[in-house]
């Protein structure tokens, strides 16, 4: 029976102040580290399947970068906040568990393309039931989709030993990466959803060492589940808005950036994600909207469901339409010519490439036959050819002979955004990393073939400055 609420009193409820989180990426890792910074009395201890990601987040070389992460996780490492795979044994001792582990899109079967892949979050909850005994709270970090919960708590139910028993809740991270840190220390908002007050009242009391509480916002479960989805679909959908209007934008003499400050300054709308671009990645907005667009038609919603489609399908326009351009403006053609990508990541200040817009242009010019040369601060050439061949396989996963030779023959990368300029027909710019502003473009220009151009993917660069050293410049959403 899924115990819930009455007897316990959230003292009691976290009497040991144990918690722990199955899942060390992009959120568990820097969340937990948080958590553990801001609470020293509570003991946290993060457990991952993979144990190279745990040996790294015990080494000096974290796993993943983030600005200020690695101050707050050298701080309380080894006092307060461990890290290691001892999964059962560390959910034994908890009484508090997070799962954050990974929901990727389906890539098989029902829902192929669209749903949430809930596999390993079913594993965890089982995983979990089977070393509990006693009251846990079970933390759903992971964005999931509406309703996930009454899944998570029939397996618990279904699964736990005699005398087990849990509370769900809800608690959708809404951290960026690249600012994960003041996102965790400053968040606008906490949101935890759940049934049991007293589950509520213990994660309040965590975030409460650090966050006003009126800005800890408790609901039920499903608005809770539902909210996460819903936000991450409303900022894409910004970002696609306005990508959408810089393509007019190119065609009528506006300026995307002169539009989005207009609009922006009306109190109502707003100046934040409105920066046109090559097109948004990352691991959740075009994850979460598929998601949103699948339970839509699940709930016999077809017209909802075309609708956020199309924040997608617009991403897409946007992502082709740049590489579109690359050739076109460079008569139509890139075979043979060499390109200087600047930037890999998916937005700057992270090493996170997953759904980054630069793959789908650099598979497009790859294609084309470009040879290109990549430069990332953060990003290696293993990273950027796994992510190539994923593109460019199958749906069983396998890549023809063609196109792994295009990858190892025509992909390489430089160690600076000068070198890769180096020799260049093109430079495009698709991560704005902001080390490119500061780069000697006078000599960088006298280095590349003539006409040398710049495609400005983020509309990073000063464009009068570039195109008086002699550049030819294209930037997103300005004729
Ligand atoms: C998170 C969320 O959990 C996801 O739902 C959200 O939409 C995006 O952010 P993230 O932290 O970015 O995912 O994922 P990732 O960096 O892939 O980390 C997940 C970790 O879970 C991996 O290290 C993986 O090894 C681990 N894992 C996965 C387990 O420990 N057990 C499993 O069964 C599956
Ligand atoms: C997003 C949400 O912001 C966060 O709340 C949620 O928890 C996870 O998903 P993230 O994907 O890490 O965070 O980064 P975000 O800053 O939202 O950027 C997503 C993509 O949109 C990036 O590729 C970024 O470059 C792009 N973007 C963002 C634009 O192109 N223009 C903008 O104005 C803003």
């Amino acid at each position: 029976m899924i115990a819930t609420t009455q007897p316990f009193s959230s003292e009691t409820l976290m009497a040991n102040k144990k918690i722990c989180c199955i899942g060390a990426g992009y959120v568990g890792g820097p969340t937990m580290a948080m958590i553990a910074h801001r609470c020293p009395e509570i003991d946290v201890h993060v457990v991952d399947i993979n144990s190279a990601r745990i040996a790294a987040w015990n080494s000096d070389e974290l796993p993943i970068y983030e600005p200020g992460l690695h101050e707050i996780v050298t701080e309380s490492r080894g006092k307060n906040l461990r890290f290691s795979t001892d999964v059962a044994n560390v959910i034994r001792e908890s009484d508090m568990i997070f799962i954050s582990v990974n929901t990727p899109t389906k890539t098989f079967g029902i829902g192929n393309g669209r749903a949430a892949n809930l596999e390993y979050v079913e594993k965890c909850a089982r995983t979990i039931a089977e070393n509990s005994d006693g009251h846990k709270i079970v933390v759903e970090k992971s964005t999931l989709p509406v309703r996930t919960a009454e899944a998570v708590k029939r397996i618990l139910m279904s699964s736990g030993k005699p005398g087990a028993t849990f509370d769900v809740l809800s608690n959708p991270e809404f951290l960026a990466e690249g600012t994960a840190m003041e996102d965790l220390q400053d968040p606008d908002r906490v949101l935890i959803g759940g049934e049991s007050q007293a589950a509520i009242q213990a994660l309040v009391d965590i975030y409460g060492a650090w966050v006003p509480r009126d800005r800890i916002i408790t609901t039920n479960l499903w608005s809770s589940e539902l909210s996460k989805l819903a936000a991450n679909a409303f900022l894409a959908q910004r970002v696609s808005s306005i990508n959408a209007i810089s393509a007019l934008c190119e065609t009528t003499g506006a300026d995307v950036e002169e539009v989005a400050n207009a609009i922006g300054t009306d109190s109502r709308i707003g100046p934040k994600f409105l920066k046109a671009s090559v097109g948004f990645g990352g691991s959740c907005f075009q994850k979460d909207i598929l998601n949103l667009v699948y339970l839509c038609e699940h709930f016999g919603l077809p017209e909802v469901a075309e609708y956020w489609e199309q924040v997608v399908k617009m991403n897409d326009f946007q992502k082709r339409r740049f590489s579109s351009h690359i050739v076109k403006h460079m008569f139509n053609t890139v075979s043979d010519k060499k390109i200087a990508v600047w930037g890999f990541a998916f937005k700057k200040d992270t090493n996170d490439t997953r759904e980054s817009a630069a793959i789908y242009v650099c598979r497009d010019l790859v294609e084309e036959r470009a040879r290109i040369t990549i430069y990332d601060p953060k990003v290696s050439l293993d990273q950027i050819r796994l992510e190539l061949r994923r593109l460019m396989s199958n749906d069983q996963g396998a890549i023809s002979p063609h196109d792994e030779n295009l990858i190892m023959s025509n992909v390489t990368v430089a160690e600076s955004a000068a070198q890769a300029a180096d020799g260049a027909h093109a430079i495009a710019v698709l991560t704005e990393w902001e080390e490119f502003q500061h780069v000697d473009f006078e000599s960088i220009f006298k280095s590349m073939h003539q006409p040398a151009f710049v495609f400005d993917g983020r509309n990073l660069l000063d464009r009068d400055l570039l195109t008086d050293i002699g550049f030819e410049v294209h930037a997103i959403g300005k004729s």
